[in-house]
């Protein structure tokens, strides 16, 4: 009957969270969701968030008006900075448009829309995004949603746990001209393994040459190198050669404002004689997307953000922090390969601390990813994926030995 709705599979990600939650066993583990932990297995907030906050209620003048539809001004300006560095010509040339939107999902959805409605190379079958395999599993979903067909390019490589960098270079040789290719600008979810800069550099030439349409997703700017500027590396890469392109940016991980949805859909045009005019009819285009589908968006994540990043004191804090938590992680990466190499597991496991981010790529396969959720109550994606920042000193070991134990087994 098709008036009847089918049944949907619920969420992966947050089924596990709902998981984790029911379970009752007291050495549960949970290395799902990418959500930072303290080392208790706390939720952070992160001390310049706590003081941006303060700050904010005690401002007299302000109130719950709605944002224009854009956003916050300051907010957008300061991520573009962000991302491309404020004497970037993005910025001097003011060659690029920002909005406000939900997170980093949102400002994806804006561009997918965008795309689905505006973007036409002249070969109709390039009208397809290009996501790696494997991805984040909502970009499947996300451009589904808009009617972007989706393809995938190899990159990462099951025998030897790092980039499959040949598999990747040879489906973007071959893609169609003008297709759209979704990267991750930085800390590759869910590998946590990103191409060298000179495999970038050939990556942007491929692309030149064969005219794809570069889509970034940075979402963990600050989690990877330990430098915001070199997180961006790759995305100002493409700027400089001249790319027309997408950035879909979210402010969850880096500042820990998981659940106030704030983040930035960024078009950056080409250098050209046109580019203020291109600018703003991209610009009153995705006016009438955001009008018509959130409004505008909501305040408060953003106006945490953009103090930070507008006042030097915090934003010098906010960088304070950011080393906090990837160097837990680091740590958590040593500490976990260490143990595991102490108990002689099978297999290498240099890969842990080769990978960057907040993910690690353990190579366990499915079923023993559901032994481990079964039998030591670890709760983890399937693809075999930990959020290394759900480790702790207080787990890592009993981690440790359930891995060693399912991959006896
Ligand atoms: C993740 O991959 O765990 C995060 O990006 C959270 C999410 O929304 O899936």
């Amino acid at each position: 009957d098709k008036n009847v709705v089918p049944q949907a599979p619920e969420d992966p990600m947050f089924g596990l969270m709902a998981a984790y939650r029911r379970d009752e066993d007291p050495n549960k583990v949970d290395l799902g969701i990418g959500a930072y932990r303290d080392n208790s297995g706390k939720p952070w907030i992160l001390p310049v968030v706590k003081q941006a906050d303060e700050l904010l209620r005690r401002d007299p003048n302000l109130n719950h008006e709605y944002l224009p539809i854009s956003g916050l001004a300051d907010f957008t300006a300061a991520s573009q900075k962000l991302v491309f560095g404020e004497k970037s010509p993005v910025v001097t040339e003011k060659r690029a448009v920002s909005y406000q939107t939900i997170s980093g999902t949102g400002a994806l959805h804006l561009g997918g829309l965008f795309l689905s409605k505006f973007y036409n190379p002249p070969n109709a079958e390039a009208k397809t995004i290009y996501l790696s395999n494997p991805t984040w599993a909502n970009h499947n979903q996300v451009f589904g949603n808009v009617s972007i067909p989706t393809k995938t390019y190899p990159y990462f490589s099951r025998e030897t746990c790092s980039l499959d960098f040949d598999g990747m270079m040879s489906t973007l040789k071959s893609a169609p001209s003008g297709a759209i290719i979704l990267l991750h600008a930085c800390a590759h979810n869910p590998t946590g393994v990103d191409p060298t800069q000179d495999q970038w550099k050939q990556i942007a030439a491929v692309m030149k040459e064969r005219h794809l349409f570069p889509f970034f997703d940075t979402a963990y700017q600050g989690f990877a190198s330990g430098s915001l500027s070199r997180d961006g590396w790759a995305i100002n890469y493409f700027v400089e050669q001249g790319f027309e392109l997408l950035v879909a940016q979210s402010y969850a991980k880096n500042f820990g404002l998981y659940g106030e949805r704030a983040g930035c859909f960024h078009f950056v045009t080409a250098p050209s004689q046109n580019a203020q005019d291109t600018v703003s009819r991209v610009g009153s285009q995705l006016a009438i997307l955001q009008r018509s589908e959130i409004s505008n968006p909501p305040a408060y994540g953003a106006r945490i953000a953009s103090m930070v990043l507008n006042d030097p004191k915090l934003f010098a804090q906010w960088e304070e922090d950011l080393r906090t938590m990837s160097g837990r992680i680091i740590e958590m990466r040593k500490a976990l390969r260490g143990k595991l190499e102490e108990l002689g597991t099978p297999g290498t496991w240099n890969h842990i601390t080769d990978q960057i981010g907040m993910f690690s790529f353990t190579g366990l396969d499915e079923q023993q990813v559901g032994v481990l959720r079964e039998k030591w109550h670890v709760y983890m994606t399937k693809n075999g994926r930990i959020s290394m920042a759900g480790l702790n000193t207080g787990n890592v070991g009993y981690f440790a030995k359930g891995v060693d134990a399912v991959v006896r087994e």
